[in-house]
């Protein structure tokens, strides 16, 4: 399987979003990452569904959507009806998660489970079965451009070890502070979905270039 570059919207200009997006789909980009922050699982606050629907009018990319909210099993109706193709909720604080990936599953929506940094690889072990998409997160959730914790790389070797005897889990996604040096180490661990932001919308050179040197670095 090729490498999957997820680009996060959060470093996106939103005055140009449509034409972003659609320098995105030139420069090759396989996912858009739509990360959904409420204010209290994190110290931010983004995107709704609005957002999504916004994007699945511009583009047929599909919509990769990193929900860090609490009690996410209030929102997912709301986020596949715009349109969402991936949703990935935390286990952290959350006492419903097996049945929220089992739901978001039920509708055809790829099901993803999100570690934090200090969550061990091992909270995931009885998720497996139920899920397409493991993120192991590898900055503190909440903001685009921090630097990445190379402390991570062991558990994405952990998770890969763990997804090895589970052929349902798809992608091993990572997800902050990916550039074209971080790249290789990941994806050297397991890693066969990447998440960038600043390395996308905010390269010196362009979207287009910034798509360019992670996949050049992924190869
Ligand atoms: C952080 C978000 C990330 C972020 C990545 O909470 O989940 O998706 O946008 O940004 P960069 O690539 O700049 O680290
Ligand atoms: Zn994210």
């Amino acid at each position: 399987m090729t490498m999957i570059i997820s680009a996060s919207i959060l470093s996106a200009d939103f005055s140009h979003l449509e034409q972003e997006l659609h320098t995105c789909e030139k420069a090759g980009v396989d996912w858009l990452h739509i990360d959904v922050m409420d204010g209290h699982f994190v110290p931010n606050l983004t995107m709704g569904p609005f957002i999504v629907k916004t994007c699945r009018q511009i583009t047929q990319l599909p919509l990769d959507c990193h929900l860090m909210v609490k009690n996410p099993e209030n929102l997912i109706n709301a986020f596949i009806l715009a349109g969402a193709n991936t949703i990935t909720i935390h286990p952290e604080g959350n006492p419903n998660v097996l049945q929220t990936l089992q739901w978001i599953k039920s509708t055809g929506c790829n099901a993803g489970l999100a570690l934090k940094p200090e969550t061990p690889a091992s909270v995931a072990s009885p998720l497996l079965p139920y899920i397409d998409l493991i993120m192991v997160m590898t900055v503190n959730p909440g903001f685009s451009g921090q630097l990445f914790m190379p402390e991570m790389i062991v558990k994405i070797a952990e998770v890969k070890a763990l997804v090895d005897q589970h052929t349902n889990v798809k992608y091993i996604q990572v997800d902050g502070g990916i550039n074209q040096d971080t790249i290789t180490q990941v994806i050297k661990a397991g890693a066969n979905c990447i998440v960038a932001a600043t390395a996308i919308f905010k390269n010196p050179s362009g979207i287009v270039d910034g798509v360019r040197s992670l996949r050049k670095s992924a190869n």
